[in-house]
């Protein structure tokens, strides 16, 4: 196959050309999913010329520097949907320039099919190959057919460096609309349901660029002994599961969040003696694919595939070796209730902060600053089999601590969060009252340092409050995010 079908390659131009399309006020949707797969070539220029502006933009979640950085830093974007992580983009967000909207990584798509939100005037895709059946994507999926689908033109850049072996790697499968949605026919991991492409007529094609940017690799913290001791736990809850009968010997997929917790605690399968699991997940980060190399892993379900400078390397060099075993799907799909609740998804999350009663933040810094967005969590929390929230008890060298009294934001209700890990130990919240899951919180999950405030917080809501199903002391609950915001620490 040819990287550009001859009967398309008259819509060959430069990038300068193809971002011409592009004007002020126009709603963009592109490709990329975790920094992987996004177009390069067409924003940069966009940056250049400078000539479109009040741009909204959405992603499937968090692309590179030259979209979600330049854009921001030269003032084109007014208005970002979907997961971010640029640190740039993140201060006018939180700085009040930039509007953000955060949703689940399974409804964006959903939303767009649904047409519940802009009118999407451009999608701009970044490909491994184009041809008259559609569109060939790169290393993610993310959200990228429904961009196309509901552009009213699409610009393509055909990325040179991508290897050929990516062609055949995808599964696209159009949901449909409800009430006339289908069914997704996926009862393990390795299903094969859809087409290797993206379906898109020659029509709709505005311009093909042809780049040859490739982007950062990914990096993750190194593996530290909490994050280790956290991924040991996490272990030792499932072998437990599988010792007591509540799961089978072969436990159900699993799906890992992004992040370097996520990392660190998949990474710990590799000495858990499991061989032949499948993930059926959002992301493949790189423990992910040390486990497929060294077979912990048979299969990984994924919207992207985001690896180190030198995993994406053995990847690419020995890509024929790994398509059978990886499958790319786009979020509608890799993040949909129906599958994650049918194959039985044990969900690996990680939160910022966990309250008493087990309600989950996984956005926001102090009730108030944006951190990411709740990317996947809730769709495999709420959907999974288990949904385990795994962190490190403390923050920021332990002036913070991870279990508090009531979280500052809800992300993840207590009614979707059945166990906590830590460090320090396991807190299986399932099928526990309220003040049951405060003193397994405590007891098992809470750093020692905080251990004795969390206790007098409990002890005295326990004693004041009105009713006792949920004790609080609604006066002093969010005490420690002040003190933290008003001295530096949590510690009182
Ligand atoms: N208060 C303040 N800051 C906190 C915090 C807390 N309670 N908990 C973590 N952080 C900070 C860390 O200090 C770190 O800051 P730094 O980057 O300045 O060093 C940062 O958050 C990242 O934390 P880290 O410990 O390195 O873990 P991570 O890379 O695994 O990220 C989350 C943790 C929570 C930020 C990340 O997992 C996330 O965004 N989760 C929400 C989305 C999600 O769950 N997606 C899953 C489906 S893909």
């Amino acid at each position: 196959m040819e990287r550009v079908a001859a009967s398309l390659r008259e819509k060959i131009m430069p990038a300068q050309q193809a971002a011409q399309f592009i004007k002020s006020q126009m709603t963009l949707a592109v490709s990329g999913f975790t920094n992987v797969s996004y177009p390069k070539a067409v924003p940069t220029a966009l940056v250049q010329s400078g000539h479109a502006r009040d741009l909204t933009l959405i992603v499937g979640a968090a692309v590179g520097d030259e979209i979600d950085g330049a854009l921001v830093r030269a003032g084109l974007l007014k208005r970002r949907y979907g997961h971010q992580s640029n640190p740039d983009l993140r201060n006018a967000i939180n700085g009040g320039s930039v509007l953000f909207s955060d949703i689940h990584i399974s409804e964006l798509p959903m939303n767009m099919n649904q047409k519940t939100g802009p009118r999407i005037d451009v999608a701009i895709v970044e490909c491994t190959a184009v041809t008259e059946d559609g569109l060939y994507f790169g290393a993610s999926a993310g959200s990228a057919d429904a961009a196309v689908r509901n552009a009213d033109k699409v610009i393509v850049e055909v990325n040179e460096t991508l290897p050929m072996g990516l062609v055949g790697m995808h599964d696209i499968f159009d949901v449909g609309l409800p009430p006339h949605a289908k069914i997704i026919p996926i009862n393990k991991a390795s299903d094969r349901i859809g087409t290797p492409y993206m379906p898109c007529s020659p029509e709709k094609i505005a311009a093909i660029v042809l780049t040859r940017e490739q982007e950062p690799a990914q990096k993750f913290k190194a593996i530290t002994p909490a994050t280790r001791k956290i991924g040991e736990n996490v272990v030792q809850f499932i072998q437990k599961e599988i010792a007591e009968g509540r799961l089978p010997k072969n436990p159900g997929p699993i799906q890992s969040g992004v992040g370097s917790v996520g990392n660190a605690v998949l990474a710990s399968l590799a000495s858990s003696g499991f061989r032949g699991l499948s993930m059926y997940t959002e992301v493949m980060q790189d423990a992910a694919f040390g486990l497929l190399e060294t077979g912990v892993l048979d299969f990984v379900s994924t919207s992207s595939v985001a690896l180190c400078e030198d995993s994406r390397k053995r990847f690419y060099d020995h890509i024929e070796d790994f398509r059978s075993r990886i499958v790319i799907r786009p979020n509608e799909v890799s993040n949909h209730p129906e599958v994650i609740r049918r194959l039985g998804v044990i969900a690996l999350n990680t939160p910022i902060e966990v309250d008493l009663y087990g309600n989950v933040n996984s956005t926001h810094i102090m009730g108030t600053k944006m951190m990411n967005g709740l990317g996947g969590s809730g769709d495999f929390a709420r959907s999974g089999r288990i949904s385990i929230f795994a962190t490190e008890s403390l923050a920021k060298n332990g002036l913070i601590s991870c279990i508090v009294p009531i979280v500052s934001h809800v992300d993840q209700p207590e009614h979707d969060v059945a166990v906590v890990v830590t460090e320090q130990g396991i807190a299986d919240l399932r099928w526990k009252a309220p003040r049951e899951r405060a003193e397994l919180l405590i007891e098992n999950c809470a750093h020692p340092d905080y251990r004795p405030m969390l206790r007098n917080y409990y002890e005295c809501a326990c004693k004041n409050a009105a009713d006792k199903h949920t004790p609080h002391d609604l006066a002093k609950a969010l005490s420690w995010h002040q003190r933290f915001l008003d001295t530096g620490t949590m510690k009182g």
